[in-house]
């Protein structure tokens, strides 16, 4: 394992160091829950696990498929629906997170089925049991330029008080190279990809921006691939256009539970959620970082298929 500090904030995000497992930065904790994950998960044929690097509209997907996936027992316009109590990221647990924590095995075979996880981890690092089964796997990709913006943002949210910012450039230079956690964004997207197209049906690979541009078409698509097709007759009731309303940016951000809740003791819900937009990354960058991060594009996902 390859080790490397935090130089100029000593204690980064509550962390010194982080640390290289299998090609990817974590914080250590993080690392002995993504070993305990590895050994011990048995995915089964009906699973649906929902992967994303982090800030790339995973709390969105996340509440998009849970709203199709439960809409017999909890149709969208209901009052109590689950979404207008919990946080998505409560509703559909992370594996390294929430489940393979503190040395604990927990025993996931007692839930009902389709199960509906979620997960950080790079495609290379999941279990065997996720990649040689069934289970169907939705990730979630952002543009670059976005994502880093969205990741700056969010970790100074949750640094603690006492310890300073940390300045978009610095930031930035941790991201481009590659150096953050979960990073370098370019295995990760491009992992997710390529097993996209090698592998038919198991992966549906979404981008941010698409869902943004067409989220209806995109809704039926994520409902088709996990076997949940809507039919004639809920899509004439507008059982498609109560999802997208309940899970918008807009409805989410009113609900008290992701103005004042809190995932996990260390996140509040509310920092989930920021502007939600296309292209904010042009208020932030400076020409040297368009420049930058553009040529680091083009050198690792040139000639993949993978594009912006
Ligand atoms: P911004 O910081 O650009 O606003 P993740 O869920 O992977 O942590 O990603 C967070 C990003 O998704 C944030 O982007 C957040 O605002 C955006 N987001 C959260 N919920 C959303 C929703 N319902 N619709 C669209 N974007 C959403």
């Amino acid at each position: 394992m390859q080790r490397t500090s935090f130089s100029s904030r000593k204690k980064g995000c509550g962390h010194r160091y982080i640390y290289r497992y299998q090609d990817i930065w974590y914080i250590p904790t993080r690392i002995q829950n993504i070993v305990s994950f590895q050994k011990h998960f048995q995915a089964k044929d009906s699973d649906i696990i929902i992967a994303s690097l982090p800030k790339s509209g995973t709390t969105w997907l996340k509440a998009l498929t849970f709203a199709i996936l439960n809409r017999k027992c909890f149709p969208p316009s209901q009052n109590n629906h689950p979404l207008l109590s919990s946080n998505p990221h409560e509703l559909v647990p992370i594996f390294e997170y929430n489940h393979y924590v503190y040395n604990q095995i927990p025993d996931l075979s007692i839930l009902p089925e389709p199960r509906l996880f979620s997960t950080h981890v790079p495609f290379h690092s999941l279990p065997d049991s996720i990649t040689k089964s069934k289970c169907k796997i939705i990730y979630i990709c952002r543009n670059p330029f976005d994502n880093f913006i969205s990741f700056w943002l969010f970790v100074n949210k949750i640094v603690p008080p006492s310890l300073p910012k940390l300045s978009c450039e610095e930031a930035f230079e941790r991201y481009s190279n590659g150096i953050n956690e979960c990073g370098p964004f370019w295995i990760h997207m491009l992992g997710y990809w390529r097993a996209s197209k090698e592998t038919q049906n198991k992966i549906l690979f979404l981008r941010y921006e698409d869902l943004k541009g067409d989220i209806n078409f995109y809704l039926k698509r994520v409902a088709e691939f996990i076997d949940c097709p809507f039919n004639s007759e809920e899509q004439s009731n507008g059982v498609i256009e109560n999802i997208i309303e309940l899970c918008s940016f807009e409805k989410l951000t009113e609900l008290e539970v992701n103005k004042t809740g809190k995932f996990i003791q260390k996140f509040e819900n509310k920092d989930f959620f920021r502007k939600g937009v296309v292209g904010d990354w042009v208020n932030h960058f400076s020409p040297w970082m368009i420049e930058k991060l553009s040529k680091v594009m083009e050198e690792k996902f040139g000639g993949s298929g993978l594009s912006f």
